[in-house]
């Protein structure tokens, strides 16, 4: 009867501890999580990665990987035209200071890793002009922090996730040149922040049925099918 008050605060700080050292992210995870991309990039023509992702130099010198001054861990990641195949690993939701995120005009393909909804400081995310398929996930509807989403010129199918109209502070989202169909969701008419939209080259169907008129104002240009 004595012990039980004790017992509670006891199985906490347990399992604080188990949490703390299975979850505590560092520039360690960091360089495991860029190797595993690495690893999962099947052609590298001009041996950008392969040369220069090397273990004896410090991931924050790799090219294309940008760390914080402050925390010292990867905080956006530029591997745009670098001719790269390959595909995105479930590793990468691993790198949880991440802001920017760009792989445009690459080859990459595949389906996108839920894991991504970990990354909550993502604010610019670009897979443009790569060969993505599938759906385009409802989960990108978390993203709380994006301010541009470019997913234009993919194999993306089905149809705009009504998810996306969650994402308050996106300003451009892109994505043009995929095999979109269907109704343009209404919720992009809760988009305030939007300042340009480009969806042409789908097979969406019209009206766009924005639900605030004010976005018409905001809207710089918008083209679509
Ligand atoms: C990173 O965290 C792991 C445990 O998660 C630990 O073993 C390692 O020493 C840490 N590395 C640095 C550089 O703090
Ligand atoms: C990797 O690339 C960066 C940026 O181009 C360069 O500064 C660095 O010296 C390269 N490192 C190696 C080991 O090639
Ligand atoms: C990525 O790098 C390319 C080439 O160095 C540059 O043009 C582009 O602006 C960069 N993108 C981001 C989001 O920093
Ligand atoms: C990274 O993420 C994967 C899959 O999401 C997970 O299984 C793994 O434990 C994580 N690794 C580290 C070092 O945190
Ligand atoms: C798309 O990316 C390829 C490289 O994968 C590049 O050659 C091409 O110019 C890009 N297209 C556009 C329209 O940017
Ligand atoms: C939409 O946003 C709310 C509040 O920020 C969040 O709870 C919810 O999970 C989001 N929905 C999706 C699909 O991400
Ligand atoms: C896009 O996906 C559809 C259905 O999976 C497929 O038939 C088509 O060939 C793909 N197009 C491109 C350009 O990859
Ligand atoms: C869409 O992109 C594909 C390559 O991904 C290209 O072959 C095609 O011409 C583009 N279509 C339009 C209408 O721009
Ligand atoms: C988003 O838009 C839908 C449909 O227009 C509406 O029903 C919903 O209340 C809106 N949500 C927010 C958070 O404004």
């Amino acid at each position: 009867m004595e012990k039980t008050p004790f017992l509670p605060p006891l199985m906490f700080l347990l399992l604080f501890a188990t949490f703390s050292a299975t979850f505590s992210a560092n520039i360690t995870t960091d360089q495991s999580t860029l190797l595993a991309l690495k690893s999962h990039i099947t052609h590298d023509p001009h041996n950008l990665l392969a040369t220069n992702w090397s273990t004896s130099t410090s991931l924050c010198d790799w090219i294309g990987v940008t760390c914080g001054s402050r925390h010292h861990r990867v905080t956006a990641l530029n591997l745009s035209s670098m001719d790269l195949t390959g595909t995105i690993p479930s590793q990468l939701g691993n790198l949880s200071f991440l802001a920017s995120l760009s792989i445009c005009h690459n080859s990459f393909h595949g389906s996108l890793p839920i894991e991504l909804t970990n990354l909550h400081r993502l604010k610019y995310l670009n897979f443009g002009n790569n060969s993505f398929s599938g759906e385009i996930p409802s989960w990108f509807g978390s993203f709380a922090k994006l301010q541009g989403l470019f997913l234009y010129m993919n194999n993306f199918t089905g149809v705009i996730p009504s998810t996306l109209g969650n994402l308050s502070k996106l300003g451009k989202l892109s994505l043009f040149n995929n095999s979109l169909q269907g109704q343009i969701p209404m919720t992009l008419g809760n988009l305030s922040n939007l300042e340009w939209l480009y969806l042409e080259d789908n097979s969406l169907s019209g009206p766009i049925l924005f639900s605030t008129i004010t976005l018409f104002s905001l809207l710089k240009s918008l083209f679509y099918n």
